[in-house]
């Protein structure tokens, strides 16, 4: 982790000129209108403007932390980690590395909240998306569950049960539509084996699929 200070960009630079000038950085960028409390931010990571990081939330290195986000204290964020603006990031939800999080998708920690019953943040369910998962824009997540490894959650959906690893889910509530890539492409199921054009290869049995490597 590096110490990190709030910064803003030069006026009038192009995007491109922007992502040049970022790439560039170790420190973490933080946007001059965030609010970074946590002082356990990643090298290489941008929080942008209006989001607000709570002092125990620990965001590793290469992250995009979008326009508005709020993560709260019991949260732990891997690298390489995207999420888009708008989201709210709970106690007790972990995201591991490289997972993609789409524009106002909505975490939860409790299953049966009530306003008259106040808990403490460990006693609220936690939530675990696994590295290189994806989860669609707008999508719920219902809290106590884990999305396995490069799975895909479809926009809008809502999530309920644990989802296996390299499986697309979609619709309310988001059941099983079929395998995908860690690339994004569908994986034929019915069939022992498959090697996608990104070079990866599977073996599956009915849902299961494993990378071979
Ligand atoms: C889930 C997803 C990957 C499916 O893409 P796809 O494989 O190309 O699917 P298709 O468009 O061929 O649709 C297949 C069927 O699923 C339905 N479908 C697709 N996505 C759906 C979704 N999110 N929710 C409900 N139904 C969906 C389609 O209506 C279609 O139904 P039909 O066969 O009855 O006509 C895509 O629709 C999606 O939701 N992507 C996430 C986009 C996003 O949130 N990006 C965030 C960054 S901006
Ligand atoms: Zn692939």
């Amino acid at each position: 982790m590096v110490e990190h200070s709030q910064a803003s960009l030069p006026a009038g630079l192009g995007n491109a000129q922007v992502e040049v000038l970022l790439m560039r950085r170790t420190a973490p960028f933080i946007h001059k209108d965030a609010v970074v409390e946590s002082r356990q931010i990643g090298e290489g990571t941008r929080i942008w403007r209006n989001a607000h990081i709570l002092p125990g939330a620990v965001i590793g290195k290469h992250c995009t932390i979008g326009e508005g986000c709020y993560i709260e204290n019991r949260v732990k964020i891997g690298d390489g980690v995207t999420i888009k603006n708008n989201i709210a990031v709970w106690d007790n939800v972990v995201i591991e590395d490289e997972v993609f999080v789409g524009p106002a998708a909505v975490f939860t920690n409790d299953l049966k909240p009530r306003a008259h019953l106040k808990k403490k943040p460990e006693q609220l369910t936690g939530t675990l998306i696994k590295r290189g998962a994806t989860i669609g824009a707008n999508a719920t997540i219902v809290c106590g569950i884990t999305i396995g490894e490069h799975a895909f959650i479809g926009a809008g959906s809502v999530v309920i049960k644990d989802v296996s690893p390299h499986h697309l889910v979609y619709g309310n509530p988001a059941t099983f539509r079929g395998l995908i890539c860690r690339c994004g492409m569908s994986i034929p199921a019915r069939r022992a084996g498959f090697s996608c054009k990104c070079g990866i290869t599977y073996t599956i049995k009915g849902n299961v699929v494993k990378e071979v490597f």
